[in-house]
This record gives C-alpha cells, structure tokens and sequence, in this order.
C-alpha cells in the first residue's frame, strides 16, 4: 500500500493527489491515508499538504524500498523483492528463506550488520552507502555448474555500471569488479545441494557507491574504492540497481533458456582486468607465476608459464600486477 503511494505520488510529477481520491482507490478511510503519510515523512519523503489540494511529494530519500516499482513486468530475477532496513547479512538471511522462496528473489538491506565476504572476510556495508543484495535462484543445473553463475553476476555488474555510468569498470577474475587498481564490488556465491542436485544458490553481491574513503580502514584505503570516490559525486542508488538487475536478467535467462554463456563470457573478456597481465595464483597448494592469456567458453582463466605451458585455472585467488592484491 505503502509503495502504491509513493509510486502515485511520483508518477504525478509535482502535482497534487486529493486525499479523498487516494482513500477512494486504495479503499481506506482518509485517516489511514493520512497515517500513510505521516510514516512516508518520517522516512525522510518530503511531502507537501495543502488544505483542499492533497498531498505532493517534492522529493524523495535516498532508499532503495520502492526499488522493485520500476522492475520490468517479465523480469524473473525480481518477481519477489525483500526489503530490510538492516540485518547480519543479505547472504545469510537469504539461506535462511532459500527453500521456501521462488527463483529469483532479491533480499535487499539498507545496511548489513555482519556483512560477509570471500574465505571467511567480513565485508565492510555501512546504512546506504553502497547496495548489498542477495539473489535466491534455483536454475536447473548440476552443482558442478553453479560457479558459471558467478561469471554471469561479474559480467551482469559490469555491464550494468558502464551502462549507467560509463565509468570503465573492470572484472578482476573471477568475481571482484575494479575501477582504477580498486575494488568496487565483491561478489560470494555460496550453495546448497548434493553433487547432483542443486537446492539453490545464493548470489550476493555488494556494490560500494557512496562511500567517502574514511568510511574505510587503513587497509581497506589501499584496495577499496566507491563509485562516488572514483567519479567525484553522488550517485543514485536506485540507478545503479535497476542497471545491474536488468542486465542480471539477460544473462541469466540466456543461460537458462539457451544455455549459452557466449555473451556472459564476452563481456567477461571485453572487460577484463586481468587479461594480457602478469598474474600470481596459488595453485595446488604452491605459487605459480605466469601470464593470463584467455578466458575459456566456460568462464576458466588461461595462464601461460614463465617456461611457455598453458594450464587452465576454474577457481581460486589470483592476484594481478598493478591491481590492489598483487604480491611482490
Ligand atoms: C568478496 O569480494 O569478498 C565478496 C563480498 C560480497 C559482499 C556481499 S554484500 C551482500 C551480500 N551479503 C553478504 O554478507 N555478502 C554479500
């Protein structure tokens, strides 16, 4: 009810709605619309009240509540959209839902108590600083396959800022989205199921928008950036979010329907920050030194050694000379 408001609200572009109009189509007493109102100010909408005239928003909080308003009708990642105002972590509240939740469903929070990272790391998500979500999906695929959405993901967030920003963002395989020599997106996916059946998986991804740097440690200052730091200005949320999910809906359903990755792992190569680059990866349990030459049609890194011999590498960490990780 709520989000049916403000979506009249802000598809009336600066005019006035009657209150008695507003209680007629939702089938409230004007009091309840007034009570509606009330909480919408006292989440930080502006909304102007005239006495025979109505109510007119002036402008909104930056929120991601109403996000799902602007979803496309035949999107299938976003057919369930959960919004938190803060929790431990979108992941782990995501895992706890998984088995009762549709394919597709987004667990969205303002701000991430316990946010989780990659080999057990926390993941710094400060209240609407950036956009941490999760994603339940339930593709029908083997276990063994579940990784390939992890490409999917990276290529969908790439996409999806340099559609909305233009801003030359890169994917550092496999999963850590760059601007410049710094991270900018984490990506962890993390599943359930046995060898040849999968439960679901649970996608999550989080995305620094409008951090100031001393929002970080000192650590993190020397591998972690924002999109507001690295462009130098504010940037919308809302926008960013739309852009990501309609790009995460091309490819996933491109992979679900067609299974193809062909454009996923194009994007992966076009945009690449760790192709034709000195790379270090751990690799059997020793460090192995060499060159990445290619991304093969299922998302694996090709490494070239200092003595010529290709090996192919499907997971793993792997650092990368002039990038935040690399290891002298
Ligand atoms: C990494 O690069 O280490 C992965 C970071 C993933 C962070 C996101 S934020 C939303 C989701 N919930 C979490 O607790 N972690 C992921």
């Amino acid at each position: 009810m709520k989000g049916l408001m403000i979506k009249e609200l802000i598809e009336s572009k600066g005019n006035f709605i009657s209150g008695q109009e507003m209680s007629r189509r939702y089938n409230i007493s004007r009091a309840a619309v007034w009570k509606y109102i009330k909480k919408l100010k006292e989440e930080g909408y502006e909304i102007k009240s005239v006495n025979n005239k109505g109510y007119c928003l002036i402008s909104e909080p930056d929120r991601l509540e109403t996000a799902y308003l602007d979803f496309k009708k035949e999107w299938k990642i976003g057919r369930k959209y959960i919004y938190l105002e803060e929790v431990d972590s979108t992941n782990e509240y995501a895992k706890k839902i998984a088995n009762n939740r549709p394919d597709g469903t987004i667990v969205l929070a303002e701000d991430q108590t316990k946010g989780k990272g990659r080999l057990g790391r926390s993941w710094c998500s400060g209240d609407k600083e950036g956009i941490w979500m999760s994603f339940i999906l339930k593709p029908d695929i083997m276990t063994s396959d579940a990784m390939l959405v992890t490409q999917i993901a990276a290529a969908s967030v790439v996409k999806g800022l340099n559609d909305a920003l233009d801003c030359n963002a890169k994917i550092k395989w496999p999963n850590d989205i760059v601007l410049g020599n710094k991270k900018v997106c984490g990506i962890l996916t993390e599943l359930s199921g046995e060898i040849e059946s999968l439960n679901y998986i649970i996608l999550g991804i989080g995305i620094n928008v409008n951090q100031d740097m001393e929002t970080f440690s000192d650590e993190l200052k020397k591998k972690a950036t924002s999109l507001k730091h690295y462009l130098g200005k504010h940037v919308s949320r809302k926008e960013i979010l739309l852009s990501v999910i309609e790009n995460l809906n091309l490819h996933y359903n491109d992979f679900l329907k067609n299974h193809s990755l062909a454009d996923t792992i194009d994007i992966c190569r076009n945009y690449s920050a760790t192709l034709s680059k000195e790379v270090k990866i751990i690799h059997n349990g020793e460090e192995r030194q060499g060159k990445a030459i290619d991304l093969t049609d299922q998302g694996g890194l090709i490494i070239e050694d200092q003595e010529g011999k290709t090996f192919e590498i499907i997971s793993g960490e792997v650092s990368v000379r002039g990038l935040y990780d690399y290891l002298d």
